[in-house]
């Protein structure tokens, strides 16, 4: 019985390392070297070959790397293969920092500084308190809960979003369609850690910038299939949004012609929010397949039919 990664060399050495030092039992195996494919039992990845449950006959489980499952096309596995997001707390922590960086460069106008100092314009605004400003988060599971908590200090209003109703400290709850715009009108700034499914594609779109307050900003720290690239580019260019934070494309890397490289309005960072760390997440991992090894539910399994 053995578990197969498919991660880049250097992280896949260290995942190995920990499991020899620390479960020895399990058959850790490294891509390409797949051994005997009926053995793989268990595959960790964050991008997967297409033809996984084929190829692996005996295959039970796929954990991926990431905190999205979306690179997985779930429509082509079958049912009884269980499959089963990071839980990292490296990840919650790297999305914590990059939310609390832009929330608070945003909410001090560092961009429109910035741009200032470019031009040699010395030249103060109005300060905002931050309880003045609204700050919404839409996706409410593990990380966009984390976010909500690691921005109450501040003292902004904090907002949130998600396909059902949530109950959490310091922050009012918006559910499901009916109340998509009502809580959209009340974002000076939108932080999206959706995950990217069939119903979250294409929602950062041109409605929903112009159902957020004028000159409002956005963070997208979900996926760039959650944003239309082109409805941003017009509401930075006629004022709608006044500022972008973006860390995720539909296209990674961009080509050297995006004009997201040079819009003076918004900041780009390669995919950077994150990463899962095996030191931090072989814990996660090991626990999971001790879980499966007893025949025990797994945590951060996905309901397929939901995608997440
Ligand atoms: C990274 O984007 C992740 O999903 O963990």
């Amino acid at each position: 019985m053995a578990l197969l990664f498919k991660v880049d060399d250097s992280r896949g050495s260290v995942w190995k390392s920990l499991f020899e030092q620390h479960a020895p039992d399990i058959d850790v195996r490294l891509w390409p070297d797949i051994g005997d494919p009926s053995q793989v039992r268990y595959f960790a990845a964050w991008q997967p070959p297409h033809d996984l449950h084929t190829r692996f006959p005996n295959l039970d489980v796929i954990f991926a790397t990431s905190a999205g499952v979306d690179q997985f096309d779930l429509g082509e596995l079958p049912g009884y293969i269980q499959v089963v997001r990071m839980l990292d707390p490296g990840i919650a922590q790297g999305i914590i920092e990059y939310a609390c960086f832009a929330v608070l460069s945003l909410h001090r106008q560092v961009p429109l500084y910035l741009r200032q100092q470019r031009a040699r314009v010395w030249q103060d605004h109005e300060l905002t308190p931050a309880r003045r400003r609204r700050v919404g988060v839409m996706g409410l599971g593990n990380l966009g809960v984390a976010v909500t908590q690691a921005l109450r200090p501040f003292g902004f209003e904090l907002r949130g979003w998600a396909r059902s109703h949530k109950h959490i400290d310091g922050v009012q709850c918006f559910a499901g369609d009916v109340q998509l715009k009502p809580f959209l009108a009340q974002c000076d700034i939108l932080i999206c850690l959706l995950p990217l499914t069939d119903d979250t594609r294409g929602v950062l779109n041109a409605q929903t910038f112009a159902a957020m307050p004028k000159g409002a900003q956005l963070i997208n720290l979900g996926r760039g299939g959650h944003l239309i690239e082109r409805d941003l580019l017009d509401a930075l260019d006629s004022g709608q949004l006044s500022d972008a934070v973006v860390d995720v494309l539909e296209d990674e890397p961009p080509s050297p012609d995006h004009p997201f490289w040079s819009h003076p309005n918004l900041w780009l960072t390669p995919h950077i929010g994150a990463n899962t760390s095996p030191d931090t997440a072989f814990e996660v991992l090991l626990g999971n397949l001790r879980r499966h090894q007893r025949g025990e539910a797994m945590h951060g399994v996905i309901a397929r039919h939901q995608g997440y």
